[in-house]
């Protein structure tokens, strides 16, 4: 792999070429590919994707479920089981309301932690509310997470009942950099449980198959796997589609021929959960981004993030007064996500952000999004792709070494 030849297909890296970037966690920079896709919609091809019967739309319809096809490919999925959102944080609520508002019943309980990402547990606590306004009253039952950073497995399965209907959970910890063990989950919760998999972290990190995931849903948003910001995917077994109900209803979507209800065409999820003009050039921009993405390979990625990883983690190791969070440290780095959490004891996170912001290398600070706040914030994070360099890391190392108090 050639990381010089990959870091010049980013103009960003050329436009900055002295500042780090290590916030790959909140949003992956954009290969030329990509914002030429961008680009050439508006310059080149601007219509109503296939509500029109001209060239132009009609082609952009194609694309459209060209690039439908695309993702589902590269997510082991067929494209009738996938439909466009405008981002993981839209596909997570997607679940919760499609799915939830429709099937669950007083009594039931839905499986959450409250140490994941905010966008992946929000929006049950709203499910929780908008159904109590029709007098129906679910239960949340929140996991424990382990010291190390994982759930608390003893805790699912202590806490799992006969009303037990969900767990929603996330794949890779956007905090602590752990695969979150799906596999055992299953295991625990047994085949009737369904799952929810927040997959925002691992999608273009790793490999990703829903053929080899054992769950029901499956959330992400493509900025994060170098596509355009304003898309996101949402994959549903095709065993479920059937108990969905629409959440945004309008253009695209039908009514009975009998007019009092709604016209459910449930061949495919898009025909379900789409409905409006789509962020039509977001989506095709999900094809270059692919097409980067397998132009390295996923597997090259995949171990080039976790040789990173591992390497900055023995250097971080080395400096005085670091303090790790839950995560990477407790299992020595068996395998690195790109994400690394800590603080320092000597210093306020926020002025170690500061202090690294001024000499360009960008992390992330304080707020990470997590629901439950009080654990997890205060942590400085470095998050990694295949574009970032030991060069890179031995720059931050030295800066701190040679900074801090
Ligand atoms: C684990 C996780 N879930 C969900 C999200 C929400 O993604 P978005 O804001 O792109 O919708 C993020 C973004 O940081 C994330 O890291």
């Amino acid at each position: 792999m050639n990381t010089n030849h990959i870091r010049s297909q980013f103009p960003i890296f050329a436009q900055h070429p002295d500042t780090i970037f290590f916030d790959n966690a909140a949003t992956a920079q954009k290969p030329q590919t990509v914002i030429d896709a961008i680009n050439s919609f508006y310059t080149e091809d601007c219509a109503n994707a296939g509500r029109s019967m001209y060239t132009m739309s009609t082609l952009l319809k194609t694309r459209l479920e060209d690039a439908r096809s695309r993702v589902a490919t590269f997510i082991g999925a067929r494209p009738e089981d996938i439909c466009f959102t405008s981002g993981a944080t839209e596909s997570l609520n997607l679940i919760s309301l499609a799915w939830g508002l429709n099937n669950l019943k007083t009594g039931d309980e839905v499986m959450l932690c409250l140490e994941d990402h905010e966008s992946a547990v929000l929006p049950w606590f709203h499910l929780r509310d908008q159904l109590r306004i029709f007098g129906i009253k679910i239960k949340l039952l929140p996991i424990r997470m382990h010291e190390h950073g994982d759930y608390e497995l003893k805790h699912i399965a202590e806490s799992k009942t006969a009303r037990t209907r969900i767990m929603a959970m996330s794949h890779i910890h956007h905090l602590y950099g752990l695969d979150m063990e799906v596999k055992e989950v299953r295991r625990i919760l047994g085949k009737n449980i369904l799952i929810a998999l927040d997959a925002s972290q691992s999608v273009g990190h790793c490999q990703v198959d829903v053929n080899e995931l054992p769950v029901d849903f499956l959330a992400f948003g493509g900025h994060k796997m170098f596509a355009a910001n304003g898309v996101g995917i949402l994959w549903v077994s095709p065993k479920l589609r059937k108990k969905l109900h629409p959440v945004i209803v309008g253009g695209g979507m039908k009514i009975d021929p009998s007019g009092k209800k709604l016209k459910i065409q449930s061949n495919t999820l898009a025909n379900v959960l789409e409905s409006g003009t789509q962020n039509t050039p977001s989506i095709l921009s999900l094809v270059p981004a692919i097409d980067f993405i397998e132009s390295i390979g996923i597997n090259t990625i995949e171990q080039t993030i976790d040789r990173l990883t591992k390497s900055l983690y023995f250097q971080l190791k080395q400096l005085p007064g670091i303090e790790f969070s839950p995560g990477v440290d407790r299992c020595n780095c068996a395998h690195g996500y790109g994400v690394i959490s800590f603080r320092f004891a000597q210093a306020a996170t926020a002025d170690v952000s500061a202090l690294l912001s001024s000499h360009n290398i960008l992390v992330r600070a304080n707020s990470h999004c997590l629901f439950k706040k009080a654990k997890g914030d205060n942590y400085l994070r470095v998050s990694l792709h295949v574009y970032n360099t030991e060069q890179e890391i031995a720059h931050l190392i030295e800066v701190l070494r040679n900074n801090l108090p």
